[in-house]
Protein backbone atom coordinates (compact mmCIF):
# COMPACT_ATOMS: atom_id res chain seq x y z
CA UNK A 1 0.00 0.00 0.00
CA UNK A 2 1.26 3.32 -0.94
CA UNK A 3 1.01 5.56 1.78
CA UNK A 4 0.72 9.59 0.74
CA UNK A 5 0.80 11.42 3.95
CA UNK A 6 1.29 11.11 8.21
CA UNK A 7 -2.72 11.00 8.85
CA UNK A 8 -2.66 8.02 6.11
CA UNK A 9 -0.03 6.45 7.79
CA UNK A 10 -1.71 6.22 10.74
CA UNK A 11 -4.79 5.26 9.39
CA UNK A 12 -3.03 2.15 7.71
CA UNK A 13 -0.89 1.83 11.35
CA UNK A 14 -4.18 1.56 12.96
CA UNK A 15 -5.06 -1.39 10.67
CA UNK A 16 -2.71 -3.92 9.41
CA UNK A 17 0.88 -2.64 10.59
CA UNK A 18 -0.01 -1.82 13.70
CA UNK A 19 -2.22 -4.74 14.81
CA UNK A 20 1.07 -7.14 13.48
CA UNK A 21 3.09 -4.63 15.70
CA UNK A 22 0.47 -4.92 18.85
CA UNK A 23 0.97 -8.48 18.28
CA UNK A 24 4.98 -8.46 19.11
CA UNK A 25 4.77 -5.37 21.39
CA UNK A 26 5.27 -6.67 25.65
CA UNK A 27 6.05 -4.30 28.69
CA UNK A 28 9.64 -3.06 27.70
CA UNK A 29 10.24 -2.53 31.99
CA UNK A 30 7.52 -4.96 33.15
CA UNK A 31 6.03 -1.83 34.93
CA UNK A 32 2.54 -3.75 35.64
CA UNK A 33 0.93 -0.42 36.65
CA UNK A 34 1.09 0.94 32.87
CA UNK A 35 -0.13 -2.68 31.85
CA UNK A 36 -3.70 -2.51 30.31
CA UNK A 37 -4.58 0.53 31.78
CA UNK A 38 -6.11 3.16 30.03
CA UNK A 39 -4.74 6.60 28.77
CA UNK A 40 -5.26 9.65 30.72
CA UNK A 41 -6.07 11.12 27.52
CA UNK A 42 -8.89 8.46 26.75
CA UNK A 43 -10.24 9.23 30.11
CA UNK A 44 -7.89 6.45 32.60
CA UNK A 45 -6.25 7.47 35.55
CA UNK A 46 -3.05 9.93 34.54
CA UNK A 47 0.64 8.01 36.00
CA UNK A 48 1.52 11.26 37.92
CA UNK A 49 0.01 13.80 39.35
CA UNK A 50 2.81 15.88 41.21
CA UNK A 51 4.86 18.30 39.37
CA UNK A 52 8.34 17.55 38.79
CA UNK A 53 11.15 19.88 40.08
CA UNK A 54 10.73 23.96 39.44
CA UNK A 55 14.17 25.57 38.37
CA UNK A 56 15.07 27.97 39.34
CA UNK A 57 16.29 26.66 42.88
CA UNK A 58 17.17 28.76 45.40
CA UNK A 59 17.82 29.19 49.19
CA UNK A 60 18.63 31.58 52.01
CA UNK A 61 22.56 31.47 50.53
CA UNK A 62 20.80 33.34 47.43
CA UNK A 63 18.81 35.87 49.46
CA UNK A 64 21.75 36.33 51.89
CA UNK A 65 24.32 37.36 48.78
CA UNK A 66 21.67 39.83 47.15
CA UNK A 67 21.03 41.52 50.16
CA UNK A 68 24.51 43.26 50.40
CA UNK A 69 24.33 44.53 47.16
CA UNK A 70 20.94 45.59 47.57
CA UNK A 71 21.74 47.87 50.53
CA UNK A 72 25.22 49.10 49.28
CA UNK A 73 24.04 51.00 46.55
CA UNK A 74 26.62 49.67 44.06
CA UNK A 75 24.22 47.77 41.56
CA UNK A 76 26.55 48.39 38.62
CA UNK A 77 29.47 46.20 37.06
CA UNK A 78 32.01 46.46 40.35
CA UNK A 79 33.90 43.91 42.66
CA UNK A 80 31.18 41.46 42.86
CA UNK A 81 31.14 40.74 38.98
CA UNK A 82 34.86 40.65 39.44
CA UNK A 83 34.53 38.27 41.94
CA UNK A 84 31.86 35.98 39.94
CA UNK A 85 34.25 36.17 37.13
CA UNK A 86 37.03 34.70 38.96
CA UNK A 87 34.97 31.72 39.68
CA UNK A 88 33.71 30.99 37.04
CA UNK A 89 36.97 31.15 35.61
CA UNK A 90 37.84 28.60 38.10
CA UNK A 91 35.03 26.52 37.94
CA UNK A 92 35.22 25.90 34.12
CA UNK A 93 38.95 25.63 34.03
CA UNK A 94 39.92 28.87 31.74
CA UNK A 95 42.28 31.45 32.62
CA UNK A 96 39.87 34.53 32.14
CA UNK A 97 36.30 35.12 32.11
CA UNK A 98 34.49 38.11 31.33
CA UNK A 99 30.66 38.72 32.18
CA UNK A 100 27.96 39.93 30.22
CA UNK A 101 24.52 40.95 30.41
CA UNK A 102 23.47 37.69 28.51
CA UNK A 103 24.52 34.80 26.30
CA UNK A 104 23.76 36.77 22.94
CA UNK A 105 25.91 39.70 23.75
CA UNK A 106 28.81 37.43 24.84
CA UNK A 107 28.69 35.91 21.33
CA UNK A 108 28.70 38.80 19.58
CA UNK A 109 31.47 40.44 21.50
CA UNK A 110 33.70 37.13 21.51
CA UNK A 111 33.38 37.22 17.43
CA UNK A 112 34.29 41.15 17.35
CA UNK A 113 37.13 40.14 19.71
CA UNK A 114 38.63 37.41 17.34
CA UNK A 115 38.34 40.21 14.52
CA UNK A 116 35.32 38.74 12.91
CA UNK A 117 33.65 41.37 10.15
CA UNK A 118 31.86 42.11 6.78
CA UNK A 119 33.35 40.01 4.32
CA UNK A 120 33.66 36.97 6.92
CA UNK A 121 31.96 33.67 6.79
CA UNK A 122 31.33 31.67 10.39
CA UNK A 123 30.51 28.10 10.03
CA UNK A 124 28.12 26.93 12.04
CA UNK A 125 25.01 24.85 13.00
CA UNK A 126 21.51 25.46 11.23
CA UNK A 127 20.18 23.24 14.47
CA UNK A 128 20.28 26.14 17.03
CA UNK A 129 18.87 28.85 18.81
CA UNK A 130 18.31 31.56 16.66
CA UNK A 131 20.59 33.97 18.88
CA UNK A 132 23.92 32.30 17.51
CA UNK A 133 22.76 33.13 14.36
CA UNK A 134 22.36 36.79 14.94
CA UNK A 135 25.53 37.28 16.27
CA UNK A 136 27.18 36.47 13.38
CA UNK A 137 24.86 38.56 11.11
CA UNK A 138 25.43 41.12 13.56
CA UNK A 139 28.68 40.99 13.46
CA UNK A 140 28.14 41.24 9.22
CA UNK A 141 29.49 38.11 8.53
CA UNK A 142 27.85 35.31 7.15
CA UNK A 143 26.50 31.94 8.70
CA UNK A 144 27.40 29.10 6.17
CA UNK A 145 25.48 25.99 7.84
CA UNK A 146 26.67 22.52 7.89
CA UNK A 147 24.36 19.67 8.38
CA UNK A 148 23.99 17.88 11.99
CA UNK A 149 25.29 14.43 12.81
CA UNK A 150 21.52 12.98 13.34
CA UNK A 151 23.03 10.60 16.32
CA UNK A 152 24.54 13.06 18.71
CA UNK A 153 22.73 15.92 17.19
CA UNK A 154 25.76 18.33 17.05
CA UNK A 155 27.37 19.76 14.24
CA UNK A 156 28.43 16.82 11.73
CA UNK A 157 31.98 17.32 11.89
CA UNK A 158 33.13 15.59 9.36
CA UNK A 159 31.28 18.00 6.89
CA UNK A 160 32.94 21.18 7.92
CA UNK A 161 36.05 21.28 5.56
CA UNK A 162 34.14 21.16 2.05
CA UNK A 163 32.24 24.19 3.62
CA UNK A 164 35.12 26.32 3.80
CA UNK A 165 36.14 29.18 1.34
CA UNK A 166 38.90 31.78 1.08
CA UNK A 167 36.19 33.72 3.20
CA UNK A 168 35.80 31.67 5.99
CA UNK A 169 37.23 33.00 9.55
CA UNK A 170 36.14 30.98 11.90
CA UNK A 171 33.65 27.93 13.38
CA UNK A 172 31.48 28.27 15.34
CA UNK A 173 30.30 24.56 17.03
CA UNK A 174 27.34 24.64 19.28
CA UNK A 175 27.15 22.48 22.22
CA UNK A 176 23.51 21.84 21.74
CA UNK A 177 21.24 20.82 24.49
CA UNK A 178 24.26 19.92 26.73
CA UNK A 179 26.23 17.68 25.23
CA UNK A 180 29.62 18.52 23.44
CA UNK A 181 30.70 18.76 19.42
CA UNK A 182 33.40 16.48 18.15
CA UNK A 183 36.46 19.23 19.12
CA UNK A 184 38.67 17.18 18.22
CA UNK A 185 38.16 17.25 14.65
CA UNK A 186 36.52 20.69 14.91
CA UNK A 187 40.31 21.87 16.38
CA UNK A 188 42.03 19.68 13.41
CA UNK A 189 40.15 21.40 10.70
CA UNK A 190 40.43 24.70 12.62
CA UNK A 191 44.50 24.28 13.00
CA UNK A 192 44.41 23.26 9.43
CA UNK A 193 42.78 26.22 7.67
CA UNK A 194 43.74 28.71 10.07
CA UNK A 195 40.49 29.02 11.64
CA UNK A 196 39.30 30.88 15.06
CA UNK A 197 37.00 29.15 16.98
CA UNK A 198 34.05 30.50 19.04
CA UNK A 199 32.13 28.11 20.66
CA UNK A 200 28.69 28.23 21.97
CA UNK A 201 28.20 27.04 25.05
CA UNK A 202 25.20 28.95 26.01
CA UNK A 203 23.62 24.92 26.84
CA UNK A 204 26.54 23.11 27.64
CA UNK A 205 27.60 24.65 31.33
CA UNK A 206 30.27 21.86 32.83
CA UNK A 207 30.12 19.58 30.10
CA UNK A 208 33.16 17.53 29.59
CA UNK A 209 35.08 16.31 26.53
CA UNK A 210 37.85 14.23 27.93
CA UNK A 211 38.14 15.94 31.03
CA UNK A 212 38.13 19.58 29.94
CA UNK A 213 35.12 21.27 30.07
CA UNK A 214 32.98 23.07 26.96
CA UNK A 215 33.78 26.23 26.29
CA UNK A 216 37.46 25.75 26.94
CA UNK A 217 38.06 24.04 23.78
CA UNK A 218 38.27 26.59 21.00
CA UNK A 219 39.63 30.26 21.34
CA UNK A 220 37.00 31.62 23.18
CA UNK A 221 33.74 29.97 25.08
CA UNK A 222 30.49 32.10 25.44
CA UNK A 223 27.60 31.06 27.98
CA UNK A 224 23.96 31.83 28.63
CA UNK A 225 23.27 32.64 32.39
CA UNK A 226 19.03 33.15 31.30
CA UNK A 227 16.93 32.07 33.98
CA UNK A 228 16.04 28.80 32.73
CA UNK A 229 20.05 27.14 31.94
CA UNK A 230 21.77 24.83 33.69
CA UNK A 231 23.69 27.87 35.37
CA UNK A 232 21.14 31.07 35.65
CA UNK A 233 21.60 34.43 37.23
CA UNK A 234 17.82 35.25 35.86
CA UNK A 235 19.66 37.22 32.69
CA UNK A 236 23.93 37.24 32.35
CA UNK A 237 26.30 36.05 29.86
CA UNK A 238 30.06 34.67 29.97
CA UNK A 239 33.06 34.80 27.58
CA UNK A 240 36.28 32.15 28.57
CA UNK A 241 39.63 32.68 27.07
CA UNK A 242 43.14 32.18 28.10
CA UNK A 243 44.62 34.91 25.57
CA UNK A 244 44.90 38.00 28.05
CA UNK A 245 44.83 40.44 25.07
CA UNK A 246 41.72 38.83 23.05
CA UNK A 247 39.90 38.93 26.74
CA UNK A 248 40.82 42.90 26.98
CA UNK A 249 39.60 43.50 23.59
CA UNK A 250 35.67 41.64 25.02
CA UNK A 251 36.72 43.85 27.75
CA UNK A 252 37.06 47.05 26.03
CA UNK A 253 34.25 46.29 23.74
CA UNK A 254 31.29 45.45 26.05
CA UNK A 255 32.42 48.82 27.96
CA UNK A 256 32.00 51.57 25.18
CA UNK A 257 35.67 50.16 23.92
CA UNK A 258 37.35 51.54 27.10
CA UNK A 259 40.35 50.24 28.18
CA UNK A 260 40.18 48.40 31.49
CA UNK A 261 40.30 50.97 34.24
CA UNK A 262 40.78 53.57 32.18
CA UNK A 263 38.06 56.11 32.62
CA UNK A 264 40.12 59.43 31.82
CA UNK A 265 40.81 59.92 28.47
CA UNK A 266 44.20 58.50 27.14
CA UNK A 267 46.16 60.27 24.45
CA UNK A 268 43.73 57.96 22.05
CA UNK A 269 41.28 59.33 23.96
CA UNK A 270 38.46 57.71 26.32
CA UNK A 271 37.63 54.79 24.12
CA UNK A 272 39.93 53.75 21.33
CA UNK A 273 37.77 50.97 20.13
CA UNK A 274 34.25 50.89 18.80
CA UNK A 275 32.37 49.72 21.69
CA UNK A 276 29.08 48.81 22.91
CA UNK A 277 27.28 48.21 26.38
CA UNK A 278 26.61 44.85 27.46
CA UNK A 279 27.91 44.37 31.61
CA UNK A 280 27.20 42.55 33.65
CA UNK A 281 25.69 43.89 37.00
CA UNK A 282 26.38 43.11 40.87
CA UNK A 283 23.12 41.62 41.19
CA UNK A 284 23.24 39.16 38.63
CA UNK A 285 27.09 38.41 39.14
CA UNK A 286 25.62 37.74 43.36
CA UNK A 287 23.08 35.43 42.68
CA UNK A 288 25.53 33.70 39.96
CA UNK A 289 28.06 32.92 43.00
CA UNK A 290 25.80 31.20 44.90
CA UNK A 291 24.19 29.11 42.07
CA UNK A 292 27.53 28.24 41.07
CA UNK A 293 27.43 26.22 44.26
CA UNK A 294 25.20 23.08 43.67
CA UNK A 295 25.78 23.20 39.61
CA UNK A 296 28.31 19.86 39.64
CA UNK A 297 25.99 18.24 41.63
CA UNK A 298 23.18 19.19 40.24
CA UNK A 299 24.85 18.50 36.74
CA UNK A 300 26.14 15.39 37.86
CA UNK A 301 22.65 14.30 39.00
CA UNK A 302 20.79 15.40 35.61
CA UNK A 303 23.42 13.40 33.84
CA UNK A 304 23.08 10.13 36.15
CA UNK A 305 19.17 10.65 35.70
CA UNK A 306 19.81 11.14 31.84
CA UNK A 307 21.41 7.42 31.47
CA UNK A 308 18.73 5.85 33.48
CA UNK A 309 16.09 6.77 31.31
CA UNK A 310 18.00 6.33 28.05
CA UNK A 311 18.48 2.70 29.02
CA UNK A 312 14.98 2.46 29.46
CA UNK A 313 13.50 4.25 26.63
CA UNK A 314 15.30 2.66 23.94
CA UNK A 315 14.00 -0.16 24.70
CA UNK A 316 10.40 1.10 23.18
CA UNK A 317 10.30 0.95 19.48
CA UNK A 318 10.67 4.28 17.92
CA UNK A 319 12.04 6.09 20.64
CA UNK A 320 16.00 7.05 19.74
CA UNK A 321 17.52 9.20 22.75
CA UNK A 322 19.74 11.33 21.75
CA UNK A 323 23.67 10.40 22.65
CA UNK A 324 26.70 11.39 22.75
CA UNK A 325 30.96 11.29 21.28
CA UNK A 326 32.40 8.26 23.58
CA UNK A 327 34.77 11.36 24.61
CA UNK A 328 32.10 13.42 26.36
CA UNK A 329 32.71 11.76 29.72
CA UNK A 330 30.51 14.74 31.10
CA UNK A 331 26.71 15.76 29.45
CA UNK A 332 25.24 18.62 30.81
CA UNK A 333 21.76 18.52 30.33
CA UNK A 334 19.95 21.44 29.55
CA UNK A 335 17.19 19.23 27.64
CA UNK A 336 16.83 15.99 27.62
CA UNK A 337 15.43 14.84 24.08
CA UNK A 338 14.94 11.67 22.02
CA UNK A 339 13.68 11.02 18.23
CA UNK A 340 10.49 9.69 18.49
CA UNK A 341 10.02 7.49 14.74
CA UNK A 342 5.96 7.74 14.28
CA UNK A 343 6.03 4.63 12.18
CA UNK A 344 7.93 2.53 14.35
CA UNK A 345 6.26 3.38 17.86
CA UNK A 346 2.65 4.07 15.38
CA UNK A 347 1.37 7.17 16.72
CA UNK A 348 1.88 10.74 15.44
CA UNK A 349 4.28 13.21 17.75
CA UNK A 350 1.59 15.34 18.08
CA UNK A 351 -1.13 12.31 19.79
CA UNK A 352 1.71 11.14 21.86
CA UNK A 353 2.65 14.60 23.50
CA UNK A 354 -0.71 15.12 24.21
CA UNK A 355 -0.82 11.78 25.54
CA UNK A 356 1.98 12.39 27.69
CA UNK A 357 0.58 15.63 28.58
CA UNK A 358 -2.81 14.27 29.79
CA UNK A 359 -0.50 11.23 32.08
CA UNK A 360 1.38 14.87 33.86
CA UNK A 361 3.99 14.84 31.86
CA UNK A 362 4.49 17.97 29.44
CA UNK A 363 7.13 17.71 26.84
CA UNK A 364 8.02 19.50 24.26
CA UNK A 365 9.08 19.22 20.51
CA UNK A 366 12.26 21.38 21.13
CA UNK A 367 13.19 23.96 23.62
CA UNK A 368 13.74 27.00 21.47
CA UNK A 369 16.18 25.20 19.38
CA UNK A 370 13.66 23.76 17.01
CA UNK A 371 10.09 24.38 17.43
CA UNK A 372 9.90 27.07 14.50
CA UNK A 373 12.03 25.20 12.33
CA UNK A 374 15.82 25.24 11.20
CA UNK A 375 17.33 28.30 11.04
CA UNK A 376 17.78 28.49 7.39
CA UNK A 377 14.11 28.80 7.49
CA UNK A 378 13.70 31.95 9.57
CA UNK A 379 13.02 35.23 8.28
CA UNK A 380 15.77 36.84 10.17
CA UNK A 381 18.62 35.37 7.67
CA UNK A 382 16.68 36.21 4.28
CA UNK A 383 15.35 40.10 5.64
CA UNK A 384 19.30 40.27 6.53
CA UNK A 385 20.76 38.20 3.50
CA UNK A 386 18.99 41.18 0.87
CA UNK A 387 19.53 44.05 3.48
CA UNK A 388 21.18 46.93 1.99
CA UNK A 389 24.63 46.37 4.27
CA UNK A 390 25.07 42.62 3.20
CA UNK A 391 24.49 43.26 -0.78
CA UNK A 392 26.98 46.12 -0.62
CA UNK A 393 29.95 43.54 1.46
CA UNK A 394 29.26 40.55 -0.11
CA UNK A 395 28.53 39.23 -4.18
CA UNK A 396 25.73 38.78 -4.81
CA UNK A 397 25.97 35.41 -6.05
CA UNK A 398 27.35 34.11 -2.62
CA UNK A 399 24.56 35.65 -1.24
CA UNK A 400 22.04 33.95 -3.48
CA UNK A 401 23.67 30.65 -2.59
CA UNK A 402 23.48 30.99 1.12
CA UNK A 403 19.84 31.90 1.23
CA UNK A 404 19.01 28.29 -1.22
CA UNK A 405 21.31 26.50 0.91
CA UNK A 406 18.38 24.69 2.89
CA UNK A 407 19.47 20.96 1.90
CA UNK A 408 19.95 19.68 5.65
CA UNK A 409 17.55 16.82 5.98
CA UNK A 410 19.31 15.42 8.87
CA UNK A 411 18.49 18.59 10.72
CA UNK A 412 14.81 18.93 9.04
CA UNK A 413 14.44 14.84 10.90
CA UNK A 414 15.50 16.74 14.28
CA UNK A 415 12.86 19.06 13.47
CA UNK A 416 9.92 16.28 12.75
CA UNK A 417 10.73 13.51 15.38
CA UNK A 418 12.44 15.68 18.81
CA UNK A 419 10.27 15.15 22.12
CA UNK A 420 11.77 16.06 25.02
CA UNK A 421 11.89 18.07 28.28
CA UNK A 422 13.78 20.67 30.01
CA UNK A 423 16.84 20.15 32.45
CA UNK A 424 14.61 20.66 35.59
CA UNK A 425 13.05 17.63 34.89
CA UNK A 426 16.52 15.54 35.69
CA UNK A 427 16.64 16.65 38.90
CA UNK A 428 13.81 14.41 40.03
CA UNK A 429 14.46 11.03 42.02
CA UNK A 430 14.50 7.79 40.45
CA UNK A 431 11.11 7.31 41.19
CA UNK A 432 10.04 10.25 38.76
CA UNK A 433 12.41 8.76 35.94
CA UNK A 434 10.17 5.62 36.29
CA UNK A 435 7.02 7.88 35.99
CA UNK A 436 8.31 9.48 32.50
CA UNK A 437 9.43 5.57 31.17
CA UNK A 438 5.48 4.42 32.38
CA UNK A 439 3.44 6.77 30.70
CA UNK A 440 6.22 6.58 27.51
CA UNK A 441 5.83 2.73 27.80
CA UNK A 442 1.59 2.91 28.71
CA UNK A 443 1.10 5.44 25.32
CA UNK A 444 2.52 2.55 23.48
CA UNK A 445 0.61 -0.24 24.64
CA UNK A 446 -2.54 1.76 23.75
CA UNK A 447 -1.48 3.23 20.40
CA UNK A 448 -3.85 2.11 18.37
CA UNK A 449 -6.44 3.19 20.70
CA UNK A 450 -5.00 6.86 21.02
CA UNK A 451 -4.36 6.78 17.13
CA UNK A 452 -7.87 6.22 16.17
CA UNK A 453 -8.98 9.48 18.19
CA UNK A 454 -6.53 11.88 16.42
CA UNK A 455 -8.16 10.68 13.48
C1 LIG B 1 22.56 27.83 21.78
C2 LIG B 1 22.27 29.19 22.36
N1 LIG B 1 22.99 30.25 21.92
C3 LIG B 1 22.78 31.47 22.41
C4 LIG B 1 21.83 31.71 23.38
C5 LIG B 1 21.60 33.12 23.83
O1 LIG B 1 21.73 33.30 25.20
P1 LIG B 1 20.88 34.45 25.96
O2 LIG B 1 19.44 34.03 25.91
O3 LIG B 1 21.44 34.45 27.34
O4 LIG B 1 21.12 35.72 25.25
C6 LIG B 1 21.09 30.64 23.87
C7 LIG B 1 20.09 30.77 24.96
O5 LIG B 1 19.09 31.32 25.01
C8 LIG B 1 21.29 29.35 23.32
O6 LIG B 1 20.55 28.32 23.73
Amino acid sequence: MKIKSRREFLTAGSTATLSAMLAASRPAFGFSRAEGTKPALLGGEPVRSKPFTSWPVWDERDENAILPVLRSGVWSRDAVVAQAEQRYAALMGARYCLLTCNGTQALITALRALGIEGGDEVITTPYTFVATIDAILLNNALPVFVDVDPDTWQIDADRIEAKITPATKALLPVHILGGVCDMDKINAVAAKHGLRIVEDACEAHLAEWKGKKAGTLGDLGCFSLQNGKQITCGEGGAILGDDEQVMELCYSFHNFGRIRGKHMPTDKGASPILGTKCRASEYQASILITQMESAAAETRKRHENARYLSSKLKTIPGIVPRRDYAQTNLTSYYYYGFRLKEREFGLSRTVFVKAMKAEGIGLSTGLGVIEGGPMYREGVLESTLTSRTFRKLYPQQRLAELLHDDHFPHCEQLVRETVGMHQSFLLGTRADMDDICRAVEKIHQNREALAKIAL
